[in-house]
């Protein structure tokens, strides 16, 4: 399997870069405080679309908060940029209802932590394998 690393050092918080890994975009996302409140205040009864994780670097966890970003603060978020509806690219930077990404296709609303909240999609935007190698470097892969 092969891996890329991503340089992140330059994100400043309420930032992300897009990069292309396996054929698919990735999101990298510092996440701002605001962001991290709104993801740390929903509890997981308030999925009900999807409660599991989606990470397969916290395998069969439930998706709250602190169970989607790589950090214990919760301040990076990395995730395949792909609705979990029929595979569009949807929209960050506090997109939609619930202020994370909005899927224009058909209206799917994901939240600050990427979990589906309204729409058809039926699952929380999936979790690549990823780690920090270093303080500003992400292995995906
Ligand atoms: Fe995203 Fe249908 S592909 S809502």
């Amino acid at each position: 399997l092969s891996s890329i690393f991503v340089d992140v050092g330059g994100l400043e918080p309420g930032s992300q870069l897009t990069v292309s890994f396996l054929g698919k975009p990735v999101f990298l996302r510092r996440r701002t405080a605001e962001e991290i409140e709104a993801g740390r205040a929903v509890s997981v009864d308030e999925l009900t679309i999807d409660q599991e994780s989606r990470n397969p670097n916290k395998p069969g966890t439930d998706a709250s908060d602190a169970n989607r970003t790589m950090d214990d603060e919760g301040e990076w978020l990395v995730m395949t940029g792909v609705c979990t509806h029929l595979g569009c690219v949807p929209l960050g930077n506090g997109a939609g209802d619930f202020g994370g990404w909005f899927c224009p296709c058909h209206g799917s609303h994901y939240d600050t932590a990427g979990r589906i909240r309204r729409g058809p999609a039926p699952e929380n935007m999936h979790i690549p394998v990823a780690t920090f190698v270093d303080d500003t470097t992400v292995q995906l892969g």
